[in-house]
């Protein structure tokens, strides 16, 4: 793959002087993705499975369609992929709606402190609405989920695992694949958060017989205001509802309704009809780069940028040996809000906080880390722009005392 040609699809890029690597928050959009989204506004923008008439009929038809690129996508069948808002509320739909119809006072559920809040909050509600008890894998010294670990803290009593396909602090991979075959030797189901890892790398929700995997399309090229839910058929088959309105119900009498079968009856209202669209090419522009390529490309960046790091004096590593494009870290004394405005006088857009995981944060005992994030539209030039400006950095806030 060629990230120069690959950058004049992204018309932020248009600026030459930007450096973006903040992917982790938000990938930008290339063109293919924002023209099929003004095709949809500008040739048939009207409602899906409403209207009775020609251009109702397009609409439905592209937005199914989507539904199907995102199904081949991960190797689901096509009723098995719910259209959401983003991964946060494909992970709140599990925990209120499978969640809380499955579990009870005395059952567990295992979480990390690895978790994005998007993926712990909903069953903290859980457990305190149901009394079931949270618990916590232990990290290893690195901060990584380990089989073992995991192993530790699995019995009879866990229903529900909810954990990181890739942490957005660490960047390091779960091991997710074992952790799904031992939860369901002791019968519990697993809720995995890709939102990390559906932009990077290839899933097939078969291969890893998770039971639901969320995504979001705005970190992997796609529009923001779109996510999906995968789900298990029987298990979405089971779970009720948690939105009611228009388009969800099938009969509705005075005192009672019946619903439609999944996806539907989690997609109330009229859904992001252009956001499924351009979710649905932002997939295959993604797939005619090739996610293998694309997860290299990043990995050679990070591995180029951390090994200058590493020889720089002032700087805290978090992360060194994680296995994707996310760098964690500090400049040592000086607050990741500080050093971030340094970044930005250089037009270097990173992240600076707790990047709503505080959980890991405070593992990691700081107040907050600078993250730096890579995708395909990154080059050599950017890593080196980077390092300059974190140089410059280090220098200037000595020079001020810091
Ligand atoms: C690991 C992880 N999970 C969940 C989310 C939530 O995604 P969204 O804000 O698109 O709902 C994010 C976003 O930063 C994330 O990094």
């Amino acid at each position: 793959m060629n990230p120069t040609t690959i950058r004049k699809d992204f018309p932020v890029l248009d600026d030459e002087t930007l450096v973006y690597l903040d992917t982790a928050a938000s990938s930008l959009k290339p063109r293919q993705v924002l023209d099929a989204m003004d095709e949809y506004y500008q040739k048939y923008g009207v409602n899906v499975h409403r209207g009775v008439y020609n251009l109702s009929y397009v609409a439905t038809t592209k937005y199914e369609d989507a539904r199907t690129t995102v199904s081949n996508f991960i190797n689901a069948a096509f009723n098995e992929v719910v259209f959401t808002r983003g991964a946060s509320s494909a992970l709140n739909l599990v925990a209120s709606s499978y969640g809380l119809n499955n579990v009870k006072a005395g059952d567990e559920i295992i979480v990390s402190e690895l978790e994005h809040h998007s993926q712990v909050l909903p069953w903290q509600n859980v457990s305190r609405i149901t009394g079931a008890k949270l618990i916590y894998v232990p990290l290893d010294e690195d901060g990584r989920i380990t089989v073992d670990n995991f192993r530790s803290v699995l019995s009879d009593k866990t229903k529900v695992v909810a954990l990181n396909y890739v942490s957005n602090v660490m960047g390091y991979v779960a091991p997710i694949k074992d952790i799904i075959r031992l939860a369901h030797e002791v019968g519990a189901i697993v809720s995995v958060d890709a939102a990390q890892a559906a932009p990077h790398m290839a899933i097939d929700v078969k291969d890893l017989d998770c039971d639901f995997l969320a995504f979001s399309g705005h970190k992997m090229c796609g529009p923001t205001g779109i996510g999906v839910l995968y789900g298990k058929r029987h298990l979405l088959e089971a779970m009720p509802p948690i939105e009611f309105g228009g388009d969800m119900n099938d009969n509705v009498d005075k005192f009672d309704a019946s619903w439609k079968e999944a996806p539907y009856k989690f997609e109330t209202g009229t859904p992001p009809i252009a956001e499924a669209i351009g979710l649905g090419r932002a997939i295959d522009y993604l797939q005619g780069i090739g996610l293998d390529a694309i997860h290299e490309h990043e990995v050679e960046l990070r591995d180029y940028t951390v090994k200058r790091m590493k020889a720089m004096a002032d700087i805290e590593l978090y992360n060194p040996n994680a296995e994707t494009g996310i760098i964690s870290f500090n400049i040592i004394g000086v607050h990741p809000h500080d050093a971030i405005t340094y970044f930005d006088g250089d037009n270097v857009c990173m992240r600076a906080g707790h990047h709503c995981a505080q959980l890991v944060v405070k593992w990691l005992d700081v107040p907050a880390t600078l993250r730096a994030s890579f995708y395909l539209y990154n080059t050599k030039e950017d890593c080196d722009k980077f390092l300059a400006t974190l140089e410059r950095a280090i220098a200037f806030f000595r020079e001020v005392g810091f």
